[in-house]
């Protein structure tokens, strides 16, 4: 009994050592992290498969619904977002976003605002994707090296096939100024904040 416990945590142990190793990418002589999406010859980041990204981390859903906001929220639906799991592992060693760390944030529209369980608010249907991408090698010159993007193409399906990255002042300005944690809004994923909880 006791050797099976000390093989397995062996096996766990040197199945991290792979992965940790898989996401390093050797490019001119400096070792640039892996990300996780894959890009064009133009640096756009190619759609992701949904079903390979709803195997990721999930980390949270904020929601901003129109009829709390004046009936015009800037953002009216729910936010599920998702962590690469390679970058959710080092997160949760070192509570850093490494470098190639990518998150996405699937738009759900607000759909029935009644259910038996009572009034509320419940997600309807997938209307968009957009991304938070942390990478010295592709943002060098962006405020901590963070670029947003979106393959949400204006409320109608199916979602664009490339998403180039937004300029500064468009997302990154934001986030600079009112997320918690490099430019993430941590402060509203729980699952996050139990990690760095740990931590302290
Ligand atoms: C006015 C401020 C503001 C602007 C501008 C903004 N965001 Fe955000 N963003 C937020 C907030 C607040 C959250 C977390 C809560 C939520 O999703 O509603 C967030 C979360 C995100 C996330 C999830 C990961 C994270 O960093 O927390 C992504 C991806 C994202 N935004 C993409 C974008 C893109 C793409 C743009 C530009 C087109 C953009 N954002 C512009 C405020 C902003």
């Amino acid at each position: 009994m006791k050797n099976s416990i000390i093989i397995g945590l062996v096996a766990v142990g040197m199945a991290s050592i792979s992965l940790v190793s898989f996401a390093q990418d050797k490019e001119g002589g400096k070792e640039m992290m892996k990300e996780a999406l894959k890009r064009n010859d133009a640096g756009e980041l190619l759609l992701p498969d949904a079903n390979d990204y709803r195997t990721w981390v999930y980390v949270g859903t904020p929601v901003t619904p129109n009829d709390m906001n004046n009936g015009k929220a800037a953002f009216p639906e729910f936010h599920n977002v998702y962590m690469d799991p390679v970058s959710f592992a080092h997160y949760k060693e070192t509570g850093e976003f490494r470098d190639g760390t990518t998150l996405l944030k699937e738009l759900v529209s607000v759909g029935s605002k009644a259910a038996v369980s009572g009034n509320g608010y419940f997600m309807g249907d997938f209307i968009g994707l957009e991304a938070a991408v942390k990478s010295s090698k592709h943002h060098a010159d962006e405020p901590g090296n963070w670029a947003y993007y979106s393959w949400t193409n204006e409320g109608k399906q199916p979602l664009k096939d490339t998403a180039k990255a937004f300029p500064t002042a468009a997302c990154n300005a934001c986030h600079d100024a009112s997320a918690a944690e490099d430019y993430v809004f941590t402060q509203y994923y729980p699952i996050l904040r139990a990690i760095m909880a740990e931590k302290k």
